[in-house]
This record gives structure tokens, sequence and C-alpha cells, in this order.
């Protein structure tokens, strides 16, 4: 059952005058990804294949991940009436795609999963909740409030699960740290840099790990405030066994906002340095 419809949008309120040209290239960025929500519905489903309970939420957290491309999609087009979301889409699929060819959890097990799963919806939920505040355009505004809160009712789906797994397999709290500082990790690799090609720069210009992810963090990194990295610190901390309000958690979120900073500026020095012609592909 959805939360909400794509038709709830208050679309005629669109004001073109208060787009950021800006955030454009990562709302159609991030539309890929999510776009690619059924794939993961399908690994969830071979990971928990005798759950029913847990394969039918993953099924309906599919359709609303889908939804989550196709709303942020419809607003680019909106924007950018020369973008084609649906052919962008098929040019990330052509090149980027899951192993589905699985019995069991890449993570080593269900909790272990499930745990990658919170970090993945902690950082959707703070990314969407960044480009609502950073952006005064009403319908980005509506619709990344409409997908950050349906990204932290995920977080809470998937913690649930977690606990229930936990419960039976007890892996321990240093395993459950490693599981989630790597699949933070995994941000930078290629998911997000390539939904970036293909949804911004010339069919024509071949792909490059280092330049797009640059491109992506100098550009997302900087929406975040540190009101943000506080909140998803906390839920972090929650996911992994740890209060997630108190003293370790707010100098954790202090640290990991300097480092988030720090990033930034190191990625938009390397956007700076790129030839010109790829920074014109890149707008
Ligand atoms: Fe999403
Ligand atoms: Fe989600």
């Amino acid at each position: 059952m959805k939360h909400w419809r794509i038709d709830d949008v208050a679309w005629d309120r669109f004001d073109r005058d208060r787009v950021d040209p800006g955030i454009v290239p990562f709302v159609k960025a991030a539309a890929m990804v999510e776009r690619n929500g059924v794939d993961y519905g399908t690994y969830l489903n071979r990971v928990f294949h005798d759950d029913p309970d847990f394969a039918a939420a993953a099924d309906n957290w599919a359709v609303e991940e889908v939804q989550h491309g196709d709303a942020l999609g419809k607003w680019a087009m909106l924007v950018d009436q020369g973008w084609d979301y649906p052919a962008a889409f098929d040019r990330y699929r052509r090149g980027f795609s899951l192993n589905l060819d699985v019995d069991a959890s890449i993570r080593g097990s269900r909790t272990g999963e499930l745990i990658a799963r919170c970090m993945v919806e902690t950082g959707t939920s703070s990314f969407y909740t960044a480009v609502a505040d950073a952006t005064e355009e009403p319908v980005l505004q509506q619709v990344c409030r409409l997908i950050a809160a349906d990204e932290y009712r995920h977080f809470k789906l998937f913690y649930d699960h977690m606990k229930r797994y936990l419960a039976r397999e007890r892996i321990s709290f240093v395993q459950r740290l490693r599981i989630a500082a790597g699949r933070i990790g995994e941000t930078e690799d290629d998911e997000l840099a390539f939904a970036y090609h293909c949804s911004n720069e010339d069919e024509n210009l071949p792909y490059d790990h280092q330049r797009c992810t640059a491109h992506y963090m100098a550009g997302t990194l900087g929406f975040y405030r540190y009101r943000h990295l506080e909140r998803g610190m906390g839920m972090i901390f929650k996911a992994v066994g740890l209060p997630p309000r108190g003293r370790l958690s707010e100098v954790s979120a202090k640290l990991a906002f300097r480092m988030m900073q720090r990033r930034r500026r190191q990625y938009v020095a390397r956007v700076s340095s790129d030839a010109p012609a790829v920074l014109a592909n890149a707008a």
C-alpha cells in the first residue's frame, strides 16, 4: 500500500523561476537509482526466499522506490523538456545491473543485509531532506518531503526485521559495525556515479568513474547541513545497536560533517580542474 501517489503532488504549483539549476542534475541521477528498485526487490526476494512476510514487504518497498524515480523523473522533465527519463533509465540499465543470481545475502547474513538496507535508507532519507531544505521550488520540495518520509518508513521496516534476525543469527557488534561502515563506503561505487553519467552526460562521452564521482559528490555534498548529519548519525547508531542520541553520536556527527566538508572541497577542486568540455557536457 503506497502512502502517496504521483497525482497527489501539486504539479500545477511548479515554479520555473525558483528552480536552482545546480540541483537538477542530481534529481535526474537520483531518479535512475530509485527506478532501479525493482531489481533490489528481486534480490531481496531471493535472499529472504523462505520469509513470505518480509518478501511481501520487500515487494511493496520496491513499488515505492520506483515511484520515487517516477516522481523525480517527472519533475526533471518539467524543468528540462529535452530530457528523456525513460531513455536515460534504459541507458543506466544497460550499463549497471545487480547480480540477482543469489540465494543468500552478499553481506554474509540476513541481519547484515538488513543493516546494509538501513544504511541505504538513512542515506536516502537524509539526502531528500537535504534537497527539500536546499530548494525553493515548491513541487520539488513537496516531492522530496514525500520521498524522505517513505525512506524513513523504509528504515524502520528494515530495522524491525533486522532486530528479528539479530535475535536468531546473533552476529557481533563489530560485524554489524563493519557491515554498516562498508555499505556507507560504497556510496562512492558506480551506482550513483554511473547514474549521474547516464542522466547528465552526453552519450558520446565515455563513462569515467572518477570524473562522475567528483561531479556527483561536489554537487550533492553541498546540500547537507549539520542537522541532516546529526539525524542520520542517530539512525546509523540505532541500526548498529548504539544509543541514537548522546555524546558519542553527537561527536561522530560533528566529525562526519567536517569530513564531508573536506571531501566536498576535494571534489570541487577536482571538478574545477576538469577540461571545460567535460564541464559543459555535465552542466
Ligand atoms: Fe527511494
Ligand atoms: Fe527507500
